[in-house]
């Protein structure tokens, strides 16, 4: 057994470690529908002020493919649905558009893959999905002729709604009118390696199912989850239903060797008094918590041990978008750069936003931080995530459920670990949020617990048994 400061070097080694790693998994869509978007420059810098290490492009912008060139930024490009007939139909077609659109910025310009067509399968145009593939083969060859294929991928993207069920997510098949398209489809997938990119909205699941229970499954917080009894696993959120929903309908029809992409995903900040769902803290919660998710690679269950690529929707609002007013609310930054909330995205702050002042009584015995710091780091500074005063049992044991079905690492609380005493929940609890709080990123929104937690700069270790802190 380790020594006690061994184990948990070792865990402040672990952490830092996941955090330098590259987040390759993180993407950004970058919507024009607006009149008020920064210049291109300026975008790249900000990009580049970030994790965001990819970002998808619904058109080929050339003014911002050029901006990105030299910035190590993954781009995804996009063919619209209104190209599609001339690609399936014309070969040279096919080959203009790469020549115009791809060749001139490669690789200076770092284009990883070339979208064809955006939701075609539940468009209701049949002609467009008919072509659909012949396009999709005609933009490979024309890749494979200026010698990039292999290097930049292909495929299209899809919503939900080319599923026919997906709950429990083992059930999750696709509509059996879309079989043979999506089967064509899925072998060129698998035949090139390209990925089955999808739109997984938690956000409109929780729009058509407004209970709170759903709300906490959808924002990642604490929820007594959903069972599949076909696999005998309980889900802990909605975006890992969504997804292993899609892996058994990719699985059904043999291809488990698909990669899914996540081409959208996002949560709207505001919307209109009739709107259920957008506001700035679900918002904040989603994108917050997905990003947590993401960086602890825990996976899902049935992708265990790896994060799928993710492009969160959006860059920037888009004020020119019709409907209702969430529509144009789903943008993480302003047109001034400024964040519109912050989720830990900025490289600045190491990825962690402000934590919240911690209530700290005036008179701690053994502050560890000047009073007076000038400029606090707060990833640096101990502390802890406690449960508040007078919360229930019942609550307590929900969260412990939660955090340790949730891909943690619950053996010290468990029978021989150095805090399983004293075995209560109160006790195993506290331990439980905390590790969660520390792993999965030390924000504020970390620690919430549906209220019931809070921040502390106490030390709550005792004993052999030492929480971690994060601290430096
Ligand atoms: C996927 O590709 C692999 C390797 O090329 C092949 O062996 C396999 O049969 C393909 N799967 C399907 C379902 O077509």
């Amino acid at each position: 057994m380790l020594p006690l400061t061994s184990a948990s070097f070792l865990f402040s080694f672990l952490l830092v470690v996941s955090l330098a790693n590259s987040q390759s998994f993180i993407g950004v869509n970058y919507g024009q529908v607006a009149d008020n978007l920064p210049p291109p420059s300026a975008t790249a810098k900000l990009l580049q002020s970030t994790s965001i290490q990819k970002v998808r492009l619904y058109g080929s912008d050339p003014a911002i493919i050029k901006a990105l060139a030299n910035t190590d930024i993954g781009i995804v490009i996009g063919a619209a649905n209104g190209d599609i007939p001339a690609l399936a139909s014309d070969p040279n077609f096919a080959k203009n558009w790469v020549n115009t659109n791809v060749v001139p910025f490669y690789p200076a310009s770092k284009i990883i893959l070339i979208t064809v067509g955006n939701e075609v399968m539940t468009s209701n145009d049949q002609n467009l999905v008919t072509q659909l593939v012949p396009a999709i083969k005609n933009v490979q060859n024309a890749l494979d002729s200026a010698s990039l294929g292999g290097k930049i991928k292909v495929s299209t993207v899809h919503s939900m709604a080319v599923l026919r069920q997906s709950e429990p997510p083992s059930s999750g098949r696709f509509h059996p009118g879309m079989d043979s398209v999506m089967k064509e489809l899925l072998g060129f997938n698998n035949a090139t390696g390209s990925p089955f990119a999808i739109n997984p909205y938690p956000y409109f699941a929780y729009t058509s199912d407004s209970r709170p229970e759903t709300l906490a499954f959808c924002l990642f917080q604490p929820n007594s989850g959903r069972f599949d009894p076909n696999t005998n696993i309980r889900y802990m959120n909605m975006f890992d239903a969504q997804l292993d929903g899609v892996r058994s309908a990719l699985n059904s029809l043999r291809f488990k060797d698909v990669e899914i992409v996540v081409a959208e995903t996002g949560w709207p900040y505001k919307g209109d008094s009739n709107e259920v769902g957008p506001s700035l803290e679900n918002a904040k919660a989603y994108n917050g918590n997905l990003i947590a998710h993401l960086r602890s690679k825990v996976g899902t269950p049935l992708m265990p041990g790896k994060s799928v690529d993710t492009y969160l929707f959006a860059l920037y609002d888009e004020d020119l978008k019709p409907g209702p007013a969430s529509e144009r609310a789903f943008g993480l930054f302003k047109p001034d750069l400024s964040m519109t909330y912050d989720v830990g995205l900025s490289k600045s702050t190491n990825q962690a936003p402000p934590v919240a002042s911690p209530k700290t009584p005036v008179n701690n015995p053994s502050p560890k931080t000047p009073v007076n710091n000038p400029a606090p780091k707060p990833q640096k500074k101990a502390v802890w995530c406690v449960p508040k005063a007078g919360v229930s049992d019942a609550q307590l044991q929900a969260n412990l459920d939660y955090v340790c079905g949730h891909g943690v690492d619950c053996s010290a609380i468990q029978p021989g670990g150095a805090c399983f005493e004293p075995n209560t929940v109160a006790s195993h609890a506290a331990y439980a949020m905390n590790l969660l709080y520390q792993t999965a990123g030390r924000n504020p929104w970390n620690c919430d617990f549906v209220q019931t937690a809070t921040i502390s700069s106490n030390n709550p270790s005792y004993n052999g048994c030492i929480y971690p802190s994060g601290s430096t």
